[in-house]
């Protein structure tokens, strides 16, 4: 799966590092249908993957799935976050046909959550105590953001 825009490549990750999540990432290509995109950020002009982005939980019968987005710090505040998701929004909703994708933010996460806010996603709501951080353990309250089809203008 590789997906292209101005600056960047999404690709699925074939590196050394990271073996755990690569692996998952590297049996998740072989799932039919495929469920889940973990995708490498490639920045084209330095040949170096950046961060990663992910549409999961595809749901073809419901028409759903859910993005996520990390990018290494120092490339921050460049459009990357933005670009690599509308990237992947027009997959879900041009290639896959998804009717609608959602995003889930920790309450304290204002990057992202003014990211996807700006991108046009519909606040839904506030999950109290919704997730546990695999990093801290700590549990969040989470912030609801969906994108529906005829909103999404790229
Ligand atoms: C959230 C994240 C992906 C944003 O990526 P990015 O490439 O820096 O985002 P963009 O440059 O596309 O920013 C788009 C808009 O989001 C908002 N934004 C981004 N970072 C922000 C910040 N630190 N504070 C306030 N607003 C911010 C701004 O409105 C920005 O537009 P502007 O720069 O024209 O003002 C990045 O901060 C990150 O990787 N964070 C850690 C991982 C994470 O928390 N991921 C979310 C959970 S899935």
């Amino acid at each position: 799966m590789k997906l292209t825009t101005e600056r960047l490549i999404l690709r699925d990750l074939n590196i050394k590092d990271a073996k755990e999540f690569i692996n998952e990432c590297t049996k998740e290509t072989k799932i039919k249908p495929r469920k889940n995109y973990n995708l490498g950020i490639e920045l084209k002009s330095e040949k170096k993957v950046i961060g990663c982005v992910a549409l999961s939980s595809v749901d073809k019968y419901q028409g759903t799935a859910s993005l996520g987005c990390w990018i290494g710090e120092e490339y921050w505040r460049q459009g990357i976050g933005t670009e690599a998701l509308k990237k992947l929004i027009s997959f879900a909703f041009d290639k896959l046909k998804l009717r609608r994708v959602e995003a889930g933010v920790y309450v304290e996460n204002k990057p992202s959550y003014s990211m996807i806010e700006k991108m046009g996603f519909k606040f839904e709501g506030t999950k109290i105590k919704s997730r546990r951080a695999k990093a801290t353990g700590k549990i969040h309250d989470e912030k609801r953001y969906a994108l529906l089809r005829e909103e999404y203008e790229i």
